[in-house]
């Protein structure tokens, strides 16, 4: 379970996050939405420790950010906004490269399997010459190297086709619904949103997204 509980984030004087509260529970799928700015990435990069808050607590299964970051960090897996890939090596150089720093040591093997999982089958490209899909879709499949109970995702399916984009989005579900795992995800693709997440967190005060969200029947959680 994630719990965070009263939030605050400045940039100098500019307040981003005031007092947000939200929490995830195992085999749940969360999508946040909310406007431009509304301070999503910024909240994505704190609960991925990235980025510390001002003010306020998190927990990740019992285990308090404060005094636990490396375990904490073990079981995180953050996929940011932009794609953070090495452009000149291969498919397979990356999942390589990015497991033999990693703390599971994953084989070959178990990478490949990784990409195949994701429908990535193109292990020996080099990641320059991948469609902008496939690159999301290699970078969802580097934050999966090491088997994270939370996984963060900002924006994974920004640019994507409808057959890639329901790939991902099942095998988001599957991991949340058949490994329990804890997903919290960002999109402004409103139906995906409405068609794969179990609840939805709106950030900022915004009656749009909240009319459109009661009226599919989602339920809204407050931040
Ligand atoms: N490093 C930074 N320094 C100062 N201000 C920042 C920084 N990063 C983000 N901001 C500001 O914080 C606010 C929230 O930004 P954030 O990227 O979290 O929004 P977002 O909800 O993810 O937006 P988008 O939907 O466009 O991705 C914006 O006003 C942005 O300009
Ligand atoms: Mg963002």
């Amino acid at each position: 379970m994630l719990e965070v509980k009263n939030i605050s984030k400045k940039y100098r004087s500019h307040e981003i996050l005031q007092n947000v509260s939200m929490h995830i529970a195992r085999g749940e799928v969360v999508g946040l939405v909310g406007q431009n700015g509304a301070g999503k990435s910024t909240f994505l990069q704190i609960v991925a420790t990235v980025m510390s808050a001002n003010s306020g607590d998190l927990m990740l299964d019992g285990l308090s950010y404060n005094c636990n970051l490396k375990a904490i960090r073990r079981q995180i897996g953050y996929v940011p906004q932009e794609v953070a890939l090495w452009e000149q090596l291969t498919v397979r150089e990356n999942m390589l490269f990015f497991a033999k720093l990693s703390w599971t040591k994953l084989s070959e093997e178990q990478c490949r399997a990784i990409c195949v999982n994701m429908q990535l089958h193109e292990w020996d490209k080099q990641v320059s010459k991948l469609s902008g899909g496939m690159k999301r879709k290699l970078n969802i499949a580097l934050s999966l190297i090491d088997d994270p109970q939370l996984l963060l995702l900002d924006e994974p399916t920004v640019g994507i086709d409808l057959k890639s984009k329901t790939e991902i989005a099942h095998f988001l579900t599957q991991q949340a619904k058949e490994h329990q795992k804890m997903i919290l995800y960002t999109s402004h693709d409103m139906k995906e949103i409405t068609t794969y997440c179990d609840r939805v967190y709106i950030m900022g005060e915004d009656s749009f997204y909240y009319d459109y969200l009661q009226e599919k029947g989602i339920t809204i959680g407050k931040m």
